[in-house]
């Protein structure tokens, strides 16, 4: 299983400091980019993004919450280990996304709100490698896990089948459903709010990696 924390909930002050905080125990770090059309927040862009790329080791998980990705994608300045990820409700064809993030240089990931059904991403997992699948309606921090989802994760891992592809599932995670969603059958845990807001963070995340390793 892997963590990787968001730094949606991180201190924006003080960025640099909290990514590195956490860094020893996550796998990878995860960014919100808003861009306050395609949902009702704004968060960061590409400046940000990448003046952090050089002052952390770990690959970068980068989820656009933005109104046309393929515009922007060629704005970051990414590694092969990094995903860039689009959301599958965007206005660009997902063809011109997954163009603009493999002449980026990195790995394609796609995205779906928790309504949106599987087969509008069906036709794309042959070319991307990461799917993230929404627990909460992007936008925002903090907010609960949707129940719904574990069938959703299960029902995509079905999908999948046997194409390597990572599941990562994003918002309202934290030890009391890493089981669950482990279980269910993601590879990658998103946790801003339960890392970023806990007294001891680095204790927050060892309590997340115990109980989703937990399941097996
Ligand atoms: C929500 C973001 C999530 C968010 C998760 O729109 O995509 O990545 O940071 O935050 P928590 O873990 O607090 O739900
Ligand atoms: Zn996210």
């Amino acid at each position: 299983m892997n963590l990787a924390p968001s730094l949606l909930s991180a201190d924006f002050a003080n960025l640099r400091a909290d990514a590195q905080s956490v860094e020893s125990l996550a796998d990878r770090f995860h960014w919100d980019v808003m861009d306050g059309l395609f949902v009702p927040n704004l968060t960061f862009g590409p400046p940000i993004v990448n003046a952090l790329r050089p002052h952390l080791a770990k690959p970068f998980d980068i989820h656009l919450m933005i109104d046309r990705p393929a515009t922007y994608i060629p704005r970051f300045q990414v590694a092969p280990d990094d995903t860039l990820i689009f959301h599958i409700e965007a206005s660009d064809p997902p063809e011109a996304s997954i163009l603009a993030i493999r002449e980026a240089g990195c790995r394609a990931g796609i995205c779906a709100r928790p309504g949106t059904s599987w087969d509008a991403i069906e036709p794309y997992l042959d070319h991307v490698s990461y799917v993230l699948v929404m627990s909460v309606e992007p936008g925002f921090g903090g907010q609960s896990f949707l129940p719904d989802s574990l069938d959703r994760i299960r029902e995509l891992r079905r999908r999948i089948g046997d194409r390597e592809i990572e599941i990562a599932v994003d918002g309202g995670i934290g030890p009391q459903n890493a089981r669950d969603v482990v279980e269910a059958g993601a590879d990658t845990l998103v946790a801003g709010s339960a890392i970023f807001r806990a007294p001891d963070r680095l204790e927050a995340m060892r309590a997340i990696r115990e109980a989703g390793e937990d399941s097996g």
